[in-house]
């Protein structure tokens, strides 16, 4: 696997530069005598006839593409059930997370569920309880939306300093997928919620049986019965056939693999929402029921995984932004730790509670970089700094951490994460 971190392969290509000649300052082109351009025997691609439409009947990426894979920390993922790993970021662009990347977590492992066999049930505190096999799903009006969905724990080892070395790492508990699926308000309509029917408890059908509380205004607003990620049914990781999709609000609701509604008149206080899920501060209370995840922004290029590996001039820096609450109209971004501000250029479609793309061109002279993004969300919200963060809850947090990330990207383009206050 390609180790693009390896500083010798770096100092490789800084070299061939130098050797090269001067770049001129804003051009970026290939050097004339370039074998790849005058040599014709080491394009062998293009003199024989490759494999045919047969060869890959399910298309997959180019090898040469390898090392784009999602990958854990080791002391993070105790064991392969309850496990987490992480979408390579710093790889992707545009605002869409292909279905083989997206970020997984599990509490019992992947359930392999038989669609046949499927079937949500809708019960509790409603006038028809119904249970729909898949095929009654798919006689429901659905509809197609793009949204994020951000494990609240993203970010979470970083609240008592720079710690992971990659956005990857610091920041791939999300992904960013066009679902489609069926407004769960048409399903409950069709069960009847009686005028008590105050709160929601999905259910998985995995080991785990995983299941949160979800106020009845939310159920009704915008939540789907998913079926499709990205056009294609949802991957077993996702929660094949069928997950919730709660737009905006942290993963952990998002049940997959959703066997079960259940409609009743107060939250269930279970596992998932009292002793996971909250957020310890200072004075020993614990905050929760917070649902929604705040405005955040990363910037995925330059980062420690992917550095900059050529000399100074024309450079590109790109990250991603995301509000729970709306959209993203305007990300900042600095490259000299805060000193000067820039506004970044916002690029594709910009759909609320859904992942943003922003780019800033600029000449880079060659000399130390500290790079940051600050969010602002459609409700004027800025993101803070993380010491911001600090103040108000503490250091025992583990959950929504949406602080500002810093970059620090030296001479030779290496980059690492740290902090600066
Ligand atoms: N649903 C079930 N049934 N079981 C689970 O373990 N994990 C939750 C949520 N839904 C989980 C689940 C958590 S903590 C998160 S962050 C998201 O699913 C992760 O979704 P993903 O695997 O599609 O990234
Ligand atoms: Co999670």
């Amino acid at each position: 696997m390609t180790d693009r971190t390896d500083p010798s392969r770096r100092r490789f290509l800084t070299g061939a530069l130098a050797a090269g000649g001067a770049v001129a300052a804003t051009k970026v082109a290939a050097q004339a005598g370039d074998p790849a351009i005058t040599d014709i025997s080491q394009q062998p691609w293009s003199q024989y006839l490759g494999p045919g439409v047969d060869a890959a009947p399910y298309g997959v990426p180019s090898p040469h593409e390898a090392h784009v894979v999602r990958r854990n920390v080791e002391w993070l993922t105790a064991d392969t059930v309850s496990s987490i790993n992480f979408t390579p970021l710093h790889e992707l662009d545009g605002i869409i997370t292909p279905n083989g990347l997206c970020f997984e977590r599990h509490h019992g492992g992947v359930a392999e569920v038989d669609p046949g066999m499927y079937r949500l049930m809708i019960n509790g505190l409603v006038d028809t309880p119904l249970v729909f096999t898949l095929e009654d799903l798919m006689r429901f009006p659905r509809e197609n939306h793009a949204y994020f969905l951000e494990c609240a724990a993203n970010t979470g080892m970083e609240w008592r300093g720079a710690q992971l070395n990659g956005c990857q790492f610091t920041h791939g508990m999300i992904h960013n997928v066009m679902y489609t699926g069926i407004p769960l308000r048409i399903l409950l309509e069709q069960a009847g919620v009686k005028t008590n029917g105050k709160w929601i408890l999905p259910e998985g059908a995995d080991a785990a049986g995983m299941t949160r509380s979800i106020p009845m205004e939310k159920a009704l607003d915008d939540c789907l019965v998913a079926f499709k990620m990205n056009g294609e049914a949802l991957r077993p990781e996702q929660g094949y056939p069928v997950r919730l999709v709660v737009p905006g609000w942290e993963g952990n609701m998002w049940v997959k693999w959703l066997r079960r509604i259940e409609v009743g008149d107060e939250p269930w206080h279970h596992r998932e929402e009292t002793s996971k899920y909250t957020d310890l501060l200072e004075n020993g209370q614990a905050r929760r029921f917070t649902w929604e995840m705040d405005a955040k922004s990363v910037i995925t290029n330059p980062s420690p995984q992917a550095p900059l590996t050529h000399g100074p001039g024309p450079t590109v820096l790109t990250g991603v932004a995301w509000s729970g609450r709306g959209t993203i109209p305007r990300v900042d971004v600095t490259i000299d730790g805060g000193k000067n501000w820039h506004m970044a250029r916002m690029s594709g479609p910009s759909f609320t509670k859904s992942m943003h793309r922003f780019y800033f061109e600029f000449e880079w002279d060659g000399s130390p970089l500290l790079l940051q993004s600050r969010a602002h969300d459609s409700t004027g919200y800025v993101q803070p700094t993380k010491d911001m963060l600090r103040e108000i809850r503490g250091e025992n947090s583990i959950y929504h951490n949406n602080g500002i990330q810093t970059w620090y990207v030296n001479e030779q383009g290496v980059a690492e994460n740290v902090e600066i206050s």
